[in-house]
């Protein structure tokens, strides 16, 4: 699939998770949702993700590698769990998320351009994986960024500009081009 096409639907699905969600099951919260839709496109052979589930009344804030600050989620630690799988735009719909920490990992596919409506993100470290694909333009309009790792992946295109301060790892990236 092509980087437009992906992003496509990337957007589509998540307009639709939105104006959807009234008629979601409303015992499944939104921030709870979103990282269950994540999970799925995450193949855990470890069981790192076994305490992800609303089973028993368990909310986000009480799971493994989730951190919250006032009852919303703003980290997650994935750090090298070998966990392959791709990620899922629905990344985008944690508000409140500031911190996400994937690195170490297998994980392939292209980084949704959606994660750039997690608007709170400071510190986005994805470094060794298989990415590819371009980097979303959004990431570099966040505007909250202090650091982003994108180190030894498979990215491609060219590396978007990102504000001054901003420190930014794309090292590792044969195919990836700046100007
Ligand atoms: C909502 O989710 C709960 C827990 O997963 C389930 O028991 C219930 O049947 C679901 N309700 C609907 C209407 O889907
Ligand atoms: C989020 O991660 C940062 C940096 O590791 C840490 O200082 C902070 O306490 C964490 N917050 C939560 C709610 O886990
Ligand atoms: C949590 O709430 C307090 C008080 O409203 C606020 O000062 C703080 O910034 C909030 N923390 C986060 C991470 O949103
Ligand atoms: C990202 O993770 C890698 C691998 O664990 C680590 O070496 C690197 O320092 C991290 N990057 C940042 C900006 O913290
Ligand atoms: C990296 O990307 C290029 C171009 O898309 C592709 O030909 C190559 O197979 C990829 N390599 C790996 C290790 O994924």
């Amino acid at each position: 699939m092509n980087q437009a096409k992906a992003t496509w639907i990337c957007a589509l699905l998540l307009m639709w998770s939105f104006t959807g969600s009234a008629t979601q099951n409303q015992t499944v919260g939104e921030e709870e949702q979103a990282l269950l839709n994540q999970k799925e496109k995450l193949n855990d052979y470890f069981g790192n993700l076994i305490s992800w589930t609303t089973a028993a009344g368990l909310s986000a804030c009480q799971w493994f590698h989730i951190g919250c600050s006032n009852g919303s989620v703003t980290n997650i630690t994935l750090g090298g769990r070998q966990l392959s799988g791709s990620l899922a735009c629905d990344l985008g719909r944690l508000r409140s998320l500031q911190r996400l920490e994937m690195q170490d990992n297998s994980i392939t596919e292209e980084i949704p351009w959606a994660l750039g409506m997690a608007t709170r993100l400071q510190h986005v470290n994805l470094s060794n994986n298989w990415l590819t694909g371009g980097i979303p333009h959004s990431l570099s309009k966040l505007p909250h960024l202090r650091s982003i790792d994108l180190s030894n992946n498979n990215l491609t295109g060219i590396a978007p500009k990102f504000r001054k301060g901003v420190y930014v790892n794309v090292a590792g990236n044969p195919l990836l081009r700046s100007c």
